[in-house]
């Protein structure tokens, strides 16, 4: 079945769904995003992306292109329209087209694209192999909390991951410390069973799987600590694992090539999955 885009109030083939060539998007980065996961036809934790949508555009002072009620109604139509199970809803928002130009044009419609596909989410085969991330230099603006659409740093940092034969790259601050991944957040375990991440200020993503998991934290009663750790703190730790919208929990077996822990996915790690899998299953 083909798939349909909806592109500012129309739903197109994907082959045929564009935007202006000076889309401020496209020319500038000038728009912001999200990515919902899908599972058995229903969003996991909706309200919370959309409200991330919400502050994001805020911090860039974004209009809204429609009232919350119908813009879950237009996301809810584009997911029927191409009769996705599991999979994940991407919305991106931009400024608009208008001629170019740096400052904001005094009046442009905001530009809403929405995009639908099949994804395995939280891949089990992945949970149970673990996987392997590399370091790099954090080479981002100062504002990641911002889920803007400004990812090249990211995109570079992906591709060395890959050519390294790693799943996910953790950009590394000023100070050694991890910051985040580049499409995901960074977790830690350490020997007294604290669960560790970074403290979402404005140098990490605030991952709505990461507050999903510290529900499930609070549940279990286990002990959360957010603050920042080091590469070598993350490489002498019991566990690691990482956390997105797409991925779920996922284990981190090797940083850099070196083993975590024993080289396996950790006991607490695999438990954060299975939760969250139950979370999702839930949703549905
Ligand atoms: N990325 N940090 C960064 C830089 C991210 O891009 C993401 C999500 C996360 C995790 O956030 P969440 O749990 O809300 O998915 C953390 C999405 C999946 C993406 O860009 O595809």
């Amino acid at each position: 079945m083909s798939r349909i885009a909806y592109v500012n109030g129309r739903y197109l083939p994907h082959r045929l769904a564009r935007v202006h060539v000076e889309d401020r998007g496209f020319q500038f980065a000038d728009a912001v995003y999200e990515v919902i996961a899908i599972r058995r036809g229903a969003f996991v934790d909706e309200d919370r992306h959309l409200a991330r949508l919400t502050r994001s555009r805020g911090v860039l002072a974004l209009a809204a292109p429609m009232s919350e009620a119908a813009l879950k109604l237009v996301i809810r139509e584009t997911v029927r329209r191409n009769r996705v199970g599991d999979g994940i809803v991407y919305l991106q928002l931009s400024r608009g087209a208008a001629p170019r130009d740096f400052a904001f044009p005094a009046h442009t419609r905001p530009s809403l694209v929405i995009t639908v596909r099949h994804m395995r989410i939280a891949d089990p085969r992945l949970v149970a192999e673990g996987i392997a991330v590399i370091t790099v230099p954090d080479q981002r603006w100062k504002r990641p909390d911002v889920k803007s659409v400004s990812l090249l740093p990211n995109v570079l940092a992906k591709q060395r991951a890959k050519e390294a034969g790693a799943y996910e790259a953790w950009q590394i601050d000023a100070q050694g410390n991890v910051s985040e991944g580049t499409s995901s957040n960074a977790w830690i375990v350490s020997a007294a069973d604290e669960v560790i991440t970074r403290q979402a200020d404005t140098s990490i993503l605030k991952g709505v799987t990461r507050m999903a998991v510290f529900d499930i934290l609070a549940r279990k009663g286990l002990r959360l600590v957010e603050r920042p750790f080091s590469v070598a703190e993350a490489m002498a730790a019991r566990e690691a694992m990482l956390t997105s919208a797409t991925n779920g929990v996922l284990p981190v077996v090797r940083i850099d090539g070196a083993p975590v822990g024993d080289g396996r996915p950790g006991p607490l790690a695999l438990s954060l999955a299975a939760a969250y899998r139950a979370f999702m299953d839930g949703e549905a």
